[in-house]
């Protein structure tokens, strides 16, 4: 199996969302991505492509965030949704596409990355909830984690709560 991992492009579209509705038990994650795009908020979409038979195999998301450290607003994303199409998981897809896009993310200066997932999963990609705690967010919690991609020195807490606020898609997400 040849899996190329690159960006998105317009003539993929319709497969990731066909995609997306087959990985989730609702339209929810399809939609975000669909109203992320429409608002301009999508900072990076990539797709694990099967060259040999021609067909989509995964796709991942990475949003703008409006966080702040020290006060001050730093380039964030978040993460969400990532998906493989079922005859290609548990091949490590997922895996190659995380970390594609952490690389490419770092050298565009984003310093910070957020998910709301499963901590055994994320937790391998270094994904940290003791990270993401420095941050208010709706979505708090063990499940809110913040990986540190390309932050000097790491993150250090100075006593002021940050803020993590995800793109407005997020707020309507299991409501439509
Ligand atoms: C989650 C998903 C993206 C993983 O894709 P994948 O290509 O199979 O992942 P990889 O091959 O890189 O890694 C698989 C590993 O992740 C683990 N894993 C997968 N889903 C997991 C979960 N929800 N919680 C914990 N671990 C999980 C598997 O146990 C496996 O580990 P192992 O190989 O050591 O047994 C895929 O199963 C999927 O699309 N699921 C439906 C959509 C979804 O739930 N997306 C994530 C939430 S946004």
């Amino acid at each position: 199996m040849t899996i190329a991992i690159r960006p998105a492009r317009a003539e993929d579209v319709a497969a990731i969302d066909a995609l997306l509705r087959e990985s989730f038990p609702a339209p929810d994650e399809a939609m975000l991505v669909r109203d992320l795009c429409a608002e301009g908020d999508m900072v990076l979409t990539l797709v694990a492509y099967d060259e040999v038979a021609a067909r989509l195999a995964g796709a991942i998301v990475f949003s703008r965030m409006a966080v702040t450290v020290g006060g001050k607003q730093v380039p964030a994303v978040a993460l969400a949704p990532v998906a493989v199409a079922p005859n290609y998981r548990r091949q490590g897809v997922a895996e190659a596409l995380i970390r594609a896009g952490h690389d490419m993310l770092e050298s565009a200066g984003v310093v910070l990355s957020f998910v709301l997932g499963e901590p055994e999963f994320y937790g391998r990609f270094g994904y940290d909830a003791a990270v993401a705690r420095n941050f208010a967010s709706p979505y708090a919690g063990d499940y809110f984690m913040a990986l540190a991609l390309a932050l000097q020195g790491g993150l250090v807490p100075c006593g002021v709560r940050e803020e993590a606020h995800h793109a407005p898609a997020f707020a309507r997400l299991g409501t439509q």
